[in-house]
């Protein structure tokens, strides 16, 4: 009898730490040499932030949470870590950015027709690169 409510609050336990394991560290994630150095077209003036925030609103900020930090209303229920923006962005290439957004890996949804307008995918980018 004892061993078995050792064994239960073993199993309890357990299904716990699965169940709450924080999302999984993401692994590094390469760019291919073409979008790594691909210049940004778009200058980040008024319009364009304006822009970017609208669309960043619309359909990153429920994931990457309103400044970047990954803190999201969605974002408890991803397996994958989807970063902190201040931190992460800061050693990429605009590129390497748009990539990522265009192409899109586990959690994170490809928007290669969620937002087909390059435009749109840059003005994001200027956007981004706002979050201190
Ligand atoms: C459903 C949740 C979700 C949404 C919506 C989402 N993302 Fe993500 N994003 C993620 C996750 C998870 C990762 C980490 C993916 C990985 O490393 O495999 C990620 C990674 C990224 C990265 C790479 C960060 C780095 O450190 O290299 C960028 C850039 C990014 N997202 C931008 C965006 C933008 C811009 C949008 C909106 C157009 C968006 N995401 C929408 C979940 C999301």
């Amino acid at each position: 009898m004892k061993n078995s409510i050792l064994l239960l609050g073993l199993a309890t336990l357990f299904i716990t730490l699965v169940a709450f394991a924080p999302a999984q560290k993401s692994k590094p994630w390469p760019v291919p040499e073409k979008f790594e150095k691909m210049k940004n077209p778009v200058a980040a003036d008024e319009a364009s932030l304006k822009a970017g925030k609208s669309l960043y609103t619309k359909h990153c900020e429920s994931c990457h949470g309103k400044k970047g930090k990954g803190d999201g209303s969605k974002s408890a229920q991803l397996d994958t870590d989807p970063g902190n923006f201040p931190k992460d962005l800061p050693g990429q290439s605009d590129g390497a950015l748009y990539y990522k957004i265009v192409e899109g890996r586990d959690d994170m949804p490809s928007f290669k027709k969620k937002i087909p307008d390059a435009e749109d995918n840059w003005h994001i980018v200027n956007y981004m690169r706002t979050f201190k």
